[in-house]
């Protein structure tokens, strides 16, 4: 069996292009497709949210428990992606696949319906009998209860934090393996998938190891330590048909390690599409959810000591309410230094990405984080916490002359980003030094082929 490409049945409730909340969607269609290209024939699953139109479709109706109702996957082609299948399910199809997009709110059945869809991937399963399956997260993680014997698991872990917690009387649709579910006196899909699968794999391996401690277990330190060797972490990587400075249709100039006038232009485009008018100091960025794990708050604190460092700062994100409306008020506070893109666009987060000079990733933790990498690959500078991936990626050049490509803080603290901000943005300032610093972030192999080998690896032990 060494020898042979595996067939795999991936799973997972996100999938750029056809959606994407958060990383998740982002890293499985980067895994999928660089899994694919070393050989391996992947099936990948995604609820059907209602949107994504296929060419070349067939259906399969799915023998499922009474209680998920009618379960039918359909097969085909999705344009910029390739093969799909779209399971659909009772309910699945929403507007957004968690929360109702006016109030933000999650929607109130979300866990019959990750649930509903983990029987149906379980069924599939059943049905395409591959060689091993592919969990990511809790929205799949049950799956692991309805899968064949025998048929080895793997999964993967992006959030411990997004843990599917609901009323204990889902307990009665597990069958035999409702006991791997039962935690806390709640039915936890994400407790079962750990308990379940052959293999669990955090998307970094310094999260690996947080994942094991209290402060970052989110109360299933104790599980995982239980599963000892079987929990092992694989650094994600980034799509670079997608996040490339050399080819990027969003950037009003492509650049790469030769021509970094490219990235002075792309600041200034980047700048005119602000009410920034101060002409000095850096810029710095910021892109993701505003939640948080992400720090946006320790951001929002910077925008008092701009005038002082000098630099300039632009954010772009969606997510909380209140973390939304606090960088709408301090950026309009802050007008002549700062601005708030409060939609998130791809193309305005590719501008911002490659027209900044320094990448702000202040996170509390981050399982592997991707907008390091990306930034890295743009020639922009990251300032980071020194948590899970982001320390796995980012070399602290203070520490570090001869390897660093970045800057990290030691916690999650105004006083620590504000000091590592401080350094870089004397590195930047070095016109020499900045370049050096720039152009090894560039050089550096942030695909998705070396991660993908890995993951075929331990397809292949588990064969
Ligand atoms: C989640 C994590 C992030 C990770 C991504 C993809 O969004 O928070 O750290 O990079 O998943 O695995």
């Amino acid at each position: 069996m060494s020898g042979h490409p595996p067939h795999v049945l991936f799973a997972t409730a996100e999938l750029e292009p056809i959606v994407k909340v958060g990383g998740l969607g982002e890293a499985a269609a980067g895994l999928v497709g660089a899994l694919r290209a070393l050989g391996a024939n992947v099936e990948v699953v995604v609820p059907d949210y209602g949107s994504a139109p296929l060419s070349n479709q067939s259906e399969t109706v799915l023998d499922v428990p009474d209680w998920v109702g009618v379960a039918v996957a359909r097969t085909g082609f999705l344009r910029g992606f390739g093969e799909v299948t779209l399971l659909r399910v009772d309910g699945i199809a929403r507007p957004h696949p968690y929360v109702e997009p006016h109030t933000g709110r999650a929607w109130p059945d979300n866990d019959r319906r990750f649930l509903a869809f983990s029987a149906a991937v379980g069924a599939l399963a059943c049905a395409r009998r591959p060689d091993v399956v592919h969990l990511n997260d809790w929205h799949t993680a049950a799956a692991s209860a309805f899968l064949p014997p025998d048929l080895p698991c793997v999964l993967s872990i992006h959030n411990l934090a997004y843990q599917g917690q609901t009323d204990r009387s889902w307990l009665g649709h597990l069958g035999d393996s409702a006991w791997a579910f039962d935690q806390w006196g709640q039915m936890n899909p994400l407790a079962g998938g750990i308990r379940l699968a052959n293999r669990i794999i955090a998307v970094s391996p310094t999260y690996a190891a947080e994942m094991l401690t209290e402060t970052h277990g989110a109360g299933l330190q104790s599980i995982l330590a239980g599963r000892g060797s079987a929990v092992l972490g694989i650094r994600n990587g980034i799509n670079n048909a997608v996040w490339d400075p050399q080819h990027d249709d969003h950037l009003p100039v492509t650049y790469g390690t030769s021509n970094l006038t490219g990235k002075d232009l792309c600041r200034k485009y980047l700048l005119t599409r602000t009410t920034i008018e101060a002409d000095d100091g850096p810029v710095l960025g910021f892109v993701g959810r505003f939640v948080d794990q992400k720090g946006v708050d320790l951001v929002l604190e910077l925008a008092r000591f701009l005038d002082r460092i000098p630099a300039r700062l632009v954010l772009i994100g969606e997510g909380e309410a209140d973390l939304v409306a606090k960088a709408a008020r301090i950026a309009s506070e802050h007008s002549d230094r700062m601005f708030f893109f409060a939609r998130y666009r791809e193309d305005l987060s590719h501008q911002i990405i490659a027209g900044s000079d320094i990448l702000l990733v202040p996170s509390r933790f981050e399982p592997c984080g991707l907008v390091q990498m990306q930034a890295m690959a743009y020639g922009t500078i990251p300032v980071a916490t020194a948590v899970g991936g982001l320390k796995d990626t980012i070399v602290d050049a203070d520490e570090r002359p001869a390897t660093g490509n970045g800057f990290l803080a030691a916690r999650a603290e105004v006083t620590d980003v504000v000091e590592a901000v401080h350094r870089a943005t004397r590195a930047w300032s070095d016109r020499r030094r900045r370049q050096v610093i720039c152009r090894r972030g560039m050089r550096t192999d942030w695909s998705w082929s070396i991660p993908a080998a890995r993951y075929l690896e331990q397809y292949r032990e588990l064969l």
